[in-house]
């Protein structure tokens, strides 16, 4: 017997949503009960983050509970954390309240992650929005609209001035996107096998990116991947001589190795390399002998994406005409492989069960607008300001503790500073110090050792720098207390 079909007819179409029919989930999120709803959510969040705007110490009648599930949760996950934080879940700005009741003045933000600060609304709003998407997580079957949305909004930003990226990839993890651009380029190049990266190169923690990484211990006891070789990144001090030690350990490695390299991968601000910036200069004169020896580029901006004068480094630097793939994540809340057109794979080579959360994506979106609204972009864009407000009071805090505290301060919205002697034992208990004082940074680095600030740069005023400061003041006394 045949099925009855009348199930299958379609319904009347009632409405236009911008002037096309629309859907029953047009009609969901259009409904006023939904907008009432977020509303009230909204107007309940604000209330109850009103006392979050200052740091406060721990309640003691919240620690013991809150140490116990930090015990509880090192044995879950096999190790410690990293730090003894877990969110209560609420926050306003850059404050941030612990499940032990404490504030902190976060201006690390998952290392990079809280482009908005904490339970910023229109996040909430957006992860509302995430949340009547139906899925949860979206993948390579069945996708939503949203998603592009994000690629053609992520595709439409990456062109701006002219780099030839036709195509977006979204994945999970800033690892899964880096993955997904070295296959694209090996793909590319095969059966080609190196790569050139820089001296202290992170690119997260599957076993390519271990091998691509330059940190052994990170690669301590696994299987070697991938071929790297290095070069050495600009040195702030000797910009030329650096520059041409750079071209000609190149030109060495490329007539070592003819035909090998599927790609040069470079991070242009040198994240866990200790927040160094690179140059047009820098960057040009090694991009230019890769170009000719047909080497694909790739450039790895999931710290740096919306920290500089433009959403991109590679734009910060004009860089455009050698951006060939490009990562980003972090701040974005889904990340993403950039590509251009000759770069598809001929092969089934890139796929994935999960490409983003709904919710992810609609807060990524939502953070880009944002970063829109704050002004962060263009020479004298908020990023520049809020960073050069940020290095003349970490330059006065530098004059007033020669020795405890040094420069350089880092590039825009990436801003970091050298504690004590540059040791990592210095960095290590600076930033325990800062924790306990209620100001968050993180280490980045090796010789000297840093602290990073990663301030959420959609929200971050100067009141909050000014709250940074004396927080880091005080500090720099209990450190230098303890170092004698
Ligand atoms: C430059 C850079 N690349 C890649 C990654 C890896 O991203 P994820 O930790 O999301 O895998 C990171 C993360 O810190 C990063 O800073």
């Amino acid at each position: 017997m045949l099925p009855n079909l009348s199930i299958l007819e379609p319904v009347a179409v009632v409405h236009l949503v911008e002037n096309r029919p629309h859907t029953h989930a047009d009609s969901l999120r259009s409904d006023p009960r939904i907008a009432e709803a977020k509303r009230l959510i909204a107007e309940a969040v604000a209330e109850h983050a009103q006392p979050l705007k200052q740091v406060h110490p721990a309640d003691d009648g919240l620690k013991p509970h809150y140490n116990s599930m930090l015990e509880r949760f090192g044995k879950a996950r096999g190790g410690t954390l990293i730090w003894p934080y877990l969110s209560s879940g609420l926050g306003k700005g850059p404050f941030v309240e612990l499940a032990d009741g404490s504030v902190k003045l976060d201006f690390i933000g998952g290392i990079g992650v809280y482009g908005c600060g904490h339970s910023d609304p229109r996040l909430i709003e957006a992860a509302i929005d995430g949340a009547l998407e139906d899925a949860v997580m979206q993948g390579n079957l069945q996708q939503h609209p949203p998603s592009l949305k994000m690629c053609e909004r992520l595709l439409g930003l990456a062109t701006e001035s002219g780099a030839k990226l036709d195509h977006c990839l979204l994945s999970t993890s800033g690892a899964m996107a880096n993955e997904n651009a070295l296959k694209i380029a090996l793909h590319r190049k095969s059966p080609a096998d190196r790569i050139i990266a820089f001296d202290n190169a992170f690119a997260g923690r599957s076993l390519a990116l271990a091998a691509l990484t330059d940190r052994p211990n990170y690669r301590a006891g696994l299987p070697v991947a991938l071929n790297v070789d290095y070069l050495p990144f600009l040195d702030p001090e000797h910009p030329q001589r650096s520059t041409r030690w750079a071209v000609d350990e190149l030109h060495r490695l490329l007539k070592r190795h003819p035909g090998r390299y599927a790609g040069f991968w470079a991070e242009l601000i040198a994240g866990e390399g200790g927040y160094y910036p690179g140059s047009n200069a820098f960057f040009t004169s090694l991009c230019k002998p890769l170009r000719e020896a047909g080497i694909p580029i790739l450039f790895d901006e999931i710290q740096t994406f919306a920290r500089t004068t433009r959403p991109f480094a590679f734009q910060h630097y004009s860089l455009d005409a050698f951006a060939d793939i490009v990562t980003i994540g972090k701040i974005t809340q889904v990340c993403a492989t950039l590509y251009g057109s000759d770069f598809v794979p001929k092969g089934p080579v890139l796929s994935q069960t999960f490409t983003g959360a709904s919710a992810s994506i609609a807060t990524g979106l939502a953070t880009l607008d944002a970063i829109d609204a704050m002004g962060c972009y263009g020479a004298d864009g908020e990023n520049v300001r809020r960073h050069d407000y940020f290095a003349a009071e970490l330059e006065k805090l530098a004059n007033k503790y020669p020795g405890v505290l040094s420069g350089p301060f880092g590039e825009v919205m990436m801003v970091v500073f050298t504690p004590g002697n540059g040791s990592f034992e210095h960095a290590k208990s600076m930033m325990d110090i800062m924790y306990d004082v209620g100001l968050l940074g993180f280490v980045c680095g090796s010789d000297p050792t840093r602290i990073r600030f990663l301030p959420p740069p959609a929200i971050t005023t100067r009141e909050h720098i000014d709250a940074a400061i004396v927080l880091l003041e005080h500090s720099l006394l209990k450190f230098q207390e303890q170092t004698g």
